[in-house]
């Protein structure tokens, strides 16, 4: 894709989940890293990406300890700097990135919708997604390639205590699976749009929507995938905690950043 200009581009962060797998009997967002709350790491590689006219924090509701972190970050930003905008998340991840793009500024173009729990997503994902856009994507997401071998099941009443009671229906073909990360890029149209169209969606389907783009996708709107990182996994369960703790700090080094 040839060099275009940068949309004015907002960042929804998603921080707003109460992060039950982690189990760490606060919200996820909250919970140290490196000694310093998950939220911080991801703000400050936002930040620093360049990407941001505006960041906005979505929170869990009432959660002044998160309120007050972001106020002195937002102290710490440079003039000239990104608009730091905090805001109440809701029940869902959808809630949540809808409470977001309520409170996005005037002439903004173009939205990054990003999970908190992603807190070491380089900055060159974040130049990816926003390079697509700028050359005409309405809709990008950052993928990787699935080491595993993917099967479907179905459940079964034939079952012993040995076997989950289910049997495989089917494996997909690896070569065309993706796994799928954040920052995910939208056009601001496409995102309005695409969370129009999913107000009509029952209990049942709205469970099933797992991420933004799925709703791009149901309009018929072609979503551009471009190269995720490892680096950018997401913090659900202790051993991701772990993981990331790893990247920090373990032999790689601080430094290590996988492009
Ligand atoms: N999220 C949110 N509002 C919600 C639910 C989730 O803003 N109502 C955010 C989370 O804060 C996280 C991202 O969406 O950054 C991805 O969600 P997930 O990893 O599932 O986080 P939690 O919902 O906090 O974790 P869990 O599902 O284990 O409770
Ligand atoms: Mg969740």
């Amino acid at each position: 894709m040839s060099e275009s200009t940068p949309l004015v581009t907002g960042v929804i962060v998603v921080a707003a989940g109460s992060g039950q797998r982690l189990g760490y009997g606060m919200p996820k967002a909250a919970v140290p890293l490196g000694g310093e709350p998950i939220l911080m790491h991801a703000l400050r590689g936002i930040v620093a990406s360049g990407v941001a006219s505006q960041v906005c924090v979505v929170l869990p509701a009432g959660d002044e300890g998160l309120r007050r972190l972001c106020g002195s970050f937002r102290d710490e930003l440079a003039d000239g700097g990104p608009l730091l905008t905090l805001v109440d998340g809701g029940a869902t991840r959808a809630d949540s990135v809808r409470a977001g793009m309520a409170a996005l500024m005037d002439g903004t173009e173009a939205v990054l919708v990003h999970d908190a729990a992603r807190a070491l997503t380089p900055e060159s994902v974040f130049h990816r997604v926003t390079e697509a856009l700028a050359a005409g994507a309405a809709a990008v997401i950052p993928v990787l390639p699935v080491v595993d071998t993917i099967k479907t099941v179905a459940a079964t009443s034939g079952g012993d205590s040995v076997f989950a009671p289910e049997v495989v229906t089917g494996t997909a073909r690896r070569e065309e699976l993706r796994a799928v990360q954040t920052p995910q890029g939208f056009t601001l149209d496409t995102l309005v749009q695409a969370h129009r169209s999913a107000e009509g969606l029952d209990r049942r389907e709205s469970a099933a929507v797992t991420d933004d783009a799925m709703l791009v996708e149901m309009l018929g709107t072609p979503v551009y995938a471009v190269r995720g990182s490892t680096q950018s996994l997401k913090i659900t369960t202790p051993l991701d905690l772990i993981f990331a703790e790893g990247l920090l700090e373990g032999p790689l080094g601080a430094r290590w950043v996988e492009g």
